[in-house]
């Protein structure tokens, strides 16, 4: 019988400390210890596995069972593996819940035995909700329940192929002795569901809540015990919806779900750029389209600025779904090599649409967009533009040209202001190149008299 001794660890990094304080000594983090049993291993126990040559490893082969929910599974790079275990955090009123319930929806039409553990919510709420969503399907089984002793009997007897919990910050484990939704209990209770999904290769899907700075409760604690990470984003004040994988055992990281929340729930988006664009007023100053990437997807999105002279000592800078510090880079960029200087005025950019667009390649629609609205003069109505800015005021060529400037022309668009080097364009679009910012600004007509 190993002995126990007890040991604090820091739910930040992981670091172990014999005594407790306030402090953790590996990564400086304030009040992140907590209490842990510790294991000593006094026996060594005779390895079961057996090393391989790497060419030998068995390759076999993982079934997906899909869910049906279209964007869902590109996301997952096909389905749901079973054994796996996958958490969805995103932030409260996101639409987890709500996802969640439409998928195993899904996999119970298809003949998956499916379990919904709800913490959270009472079994008419859900009931009422799946009646909305039209998610109410033979197979698809609902329990509201806080228990993890009384989840886990639950599984046993029914043996569910899928299980949900929502959330496993509200699922407890009352020999812990910790309070519920403490990082020791959520870690305990997830691990413990981990071992049972692998045992039953049941596919699990764990939901958590994400704190506002984004981190999901017990931060990095269930990161790296479950197999997906999956994250649901977006505007709470906008329709749209966005899942990403954050990581995943089974596929890539790259693609992007985009969902809209709508009257019966949410829908898939199939073609967001047009989505985006759909409200887009021609010949207005400060507007230029950009074509983004969002992982292997092309999102062509409208930047927006506005330039208005500051009462304010020290003007407004504000950025919707842009990156703050890049903006204020163009704008100093904008004034030193360009001659356009905002100093004495307020400036708003947005990114329309409720998405956020925080890569480089946006930085040349900013600037032009900024141009346009400071001089007054719209950009041609068909043109995009995408680049990096450099501090010298040079044009940097972004990554996957080819793919931005091919989904700009589907979408109508005939004319590219890109980076000099930039590959050559799709049939369709021609290629405005500038080297600098500064020839870029001329070339779109935005340059001041
Ligand atoms: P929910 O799935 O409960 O979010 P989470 O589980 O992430 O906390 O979604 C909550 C929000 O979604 C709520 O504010 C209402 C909205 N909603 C709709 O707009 N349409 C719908 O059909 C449903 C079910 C919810
Ligand atoms: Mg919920």
């Amino acid at each position: 019988m190993p002995r126990l001794k007890t040991l604090y660890r820091c739910t930040d990094c992981g670091g172990a400390s014999p005594k407790w304080l306030g402090r953790c000594q590996a990564c400086g983090a304030w009040n992140s210890l907590i209490e842990e049993a510790d294991e000593e291993r006094t026996t060594v126990v005779a390895p079961v596995s057996r090393p391989v040559l790497m060419a030998d490893v068995d390759l076999g082969e993982f079934s997906t069972r899909a869910t049906g929910i279209g964007e869902l599974d590109r996301v997952l790079g096909g389905g749901l593996v079973p054994g796996s275990v996958t958490l969805l955090g995103g932030e409260p009123g996101i639409g987890k819940s709500t996802l969640l319930l439409q998928a195993v929806a899904a996999l119970a039409r298809g003949g998956a035995r499916c379990l919904v553990v709800s913490a959270e919510e009472s079994a008419q709420q859900v009931r009422t909700r799946a009646d909305r969503l039209n998610a109410v399907a033979p197979n698809l089984y609902l329990v509201a329940e806080t228990s993890l002793t009384h989840v886990l009997a639950h599984v046993d007897e029914l043996a569910p192929d899928v299980l949900v919990v929502d959330s496993v910050q509200t699922i407890y484990d009352a020999d812990l002795g910790s309070a519920p939704g403490s990082v020791a209990q959520v870690r305990e209770c997830a691990a413990r569901l981990v071992r049972e999904a692998k045992e039953r290769a049941m596919i699990t899907v764990l939901v958590g809540h994400v704190t506002k700075d984004g981190a999901l409760a017990g931060p990095r604690v269930l990161e790296h015990i479950v197999d997906t990470v999956l994250s649901f984003e977006g505007d709470r004040h906008h329709a749209l919806r966005l899942l990403r994988a954050v990581k995943h055992r089974f596929g890539g990281t790259n693609e992007l779900g985009l969902f809209e929340m709508g009257e019966a729930g949410l829908l898939g988006v199939p073609d967001p750029s047009g989505l985006f664009l759909a409200d887009r007023r021609l010949g207005v100053a400060g507007s230029v389209v950009v074509p983004t990437m969002e992982g292997h997807r092309p999102l062509l999105v409208e930047v927006q600025s506005l330039v208005t002279p500051s009462p304010l000592p020290q003007p407004r800078r504000s950025a919707q779904g842009l990156d703050s510090g890049r903006l204020a880079l163009i704008l100093a960029v904008l004034a030193q090599r360009v001659g356009i200087g905002l100093a004495t005025c307020d400036v708003h950019a947005s990114a329309v649409g409720g998405v956020r667009v925080i890569e480089p390649g946006a930085d040349l629609a900013i600037a032009l967009a900024l141009a346009s609205a400071q001089t007054g003069q719209p950009v041609a109505g068909n043109l995009v533009a995408c680049g990096e800015v450099g501090l010298a005021g040079e044009l940097r060529q972004v990554s996957q040209t080819a793919r931005r400037l091919a989904e700009a022309e589907r979408l109508g668009f005939r004319t590219a202001i890109v980076p000099a080097s930039s590959p050559p364009p799709p049939p369709g679009m021609e290629a405005i190149r500038a080297t600098t910012l500064r020839e870029a600004v001329a070339l779109a007509g935005c340059l001041p008299t």
